[in-house]
């Protein structure tokens, strides 16, 4: 593209993707590539799913919007839905991730208010990523996002991931504490997982303080590490649950999934938004849901994620470059010793769309419908292109 209409934020943008069809994209020039990353988490059931096509074109013909004043049905099908598919109880519906993030700061904030702290604070965590908007920079861990945009929000503490000991000193030393976000899996930060009981000791450690458990799933939810949320293989209740990205299959929309204390906070007047939880966004998202539910795509996603994850390991052992690889279900990452952003440009030319964050991490999200052979391809491309890297 060549018009000079629209704001830099993304930099130059070399490929021009016009058609996706389940597990594959295709370029304006008819290249075909093999898609492992779902638009960053999003598509998980794919390009072009039919029965969200459907959804979405028959909804856009009926009615695509028509304000909060009014009953939306889909809007109370999907919360049923999601409710179902979760154990949270009670949502907000917005547009985004960042937005489903606010909705979670303004609940702990209300928390906090409500428990008579003045100056409620959340706990966030280094190297975590929570969205663009001023509340969500500033609770994210990457000094990056944040630089040039200060004043940033106050109310946030920051703490180590995965660090219990850290967080015990924050409860020592801060009784403004009310809340704590996290993400079970950080995603931007590098897909880095946590020791397997850390969110059993956040649950008890949140309980002790009566600090509200804000999980951000904006990433790790809808299917993709084995269960529909991340949380569920822990056999815990979180406060609060938000989640977007894969919740509509490519449809702007976010979630805040409350539970407990924190689901009846929220009284009218206190939140809103013009299109969030719209009937064309929540007709779409709907019948992703229950695809993902009914075809039971998060135990496929854990099936193929451990396929992806032993066969890296094995093709990749020994190979200097590589410091580790890791992730849970269709959330994986390849660790390299040096910053790898070129391995993006590498992979289109041999036909597969990756990601690279944190510098030097690859990052694969496929859809949650990748097959045996999609993987098996995925491997075949991607391990040659990274045994012979050199550097960018
Ligand atoms: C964990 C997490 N939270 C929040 C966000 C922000 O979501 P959005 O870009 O939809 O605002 C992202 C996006 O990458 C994310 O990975």
């Amino acid at each position: 593209m060549t018009t000079k209409a629209l704001m830099n934020t993304y930099g130059p943008r070399s490929t021009t993707l016009v058609r996706g069809e389940g597990c594959w994209l295709w370029d304006d020039k008819g290249n075909k590539y093999l898609d492992a990353l779902s638009g960053i988490a999003v598509c998980g059931l794919g390009h072009s799913h039919p029965a969200v096509a459907k959804a979405i074109a028959e909804q856009a013909a009926t009615l695509t919007h028509c304000s909060n004043y009014f009953n939306i049905p889909l809007q109370e099908q999907l919360a049923d839905a999601l409710r179902s598919a979760s154990g949270m109880t009670n949502m907000f519906f917005g547009n985004s991730g960042a937005e489903a993030n606010e909705a979670a700061i303004k609940l702990a904030r209300m928390y906090g208010h409500k428990r008579g702290i003045k100056l409620p604070t959340v706990v966030v965590m280094e190297k975590s990523f929570h969205g663009r908007t001023l509340a969500t920079l500033s609770a994210s861990g990457n000094r990056k996002i944040q630089a040039g945009f200060e004043p940033l929000v106050r109310g946030f503490v920051r703490a180590p991931f995965d660090d219990l000991a850290a967080l015990e000193k924050i409860a020592e030393n801060n009784s403004d504490v009310c809340a704590i976000l996290v993400e079970p899996i950080q995603g931007e930060g590098g897909i880095r997982v946590p020791a397997p009981d850390y969110l059993n000791r956040l649950r008890a450690f949140c309980d002790k303080h009566q600090w509200l458990l804000m999980l951000d799933e904006v990433q790790t939810g809808n299917g993709r590490t084995g269960t529909y949320f991340n949380f569920q293989q822990y056999n815990i209740t979180p406060d609060v649950v938000t989640t977007a990205k894969g919740l509509g299959n490519g449809l702007p929309i976010g979630v805040c999934l409350a539970h407990g204390v924190a689901a009846e906070l929220m009284q009218p007047g206190n939140h809103g938004s013009t299109f969030g939880g719209n009937p064309l966004a929540c007709a779409g998202a709907l019948a992703t849901v229950e695809t993902i539910e009914n075809q039971q795509l998060s135990l496929k996603a854990a099936k193929i994620g451990d396929r992806l994850l032993a066969g890296f390991k094995e093709r990749l052992a020994g190979v200097k470059t590589v410091k580790d690889v890791r992730g849970r279900g269709l959330m994986i990452g390849i660790q390299m010793t040096m910053p790898c952003k070129s391995l993006f440009a590498q992979a289109l030319d041999a036909g597969l769309v990756i990601n690279v964050t944190a510098d030097s991490v690859i990052r694969l999200l496929p859809p949650l419908i990748f097959d045996e052979a999609h993987a098996d391809q995925l491997m075949d491309v991607l391990v040659p292109l990274i045994v012979n890297f050199k550097g960018d």
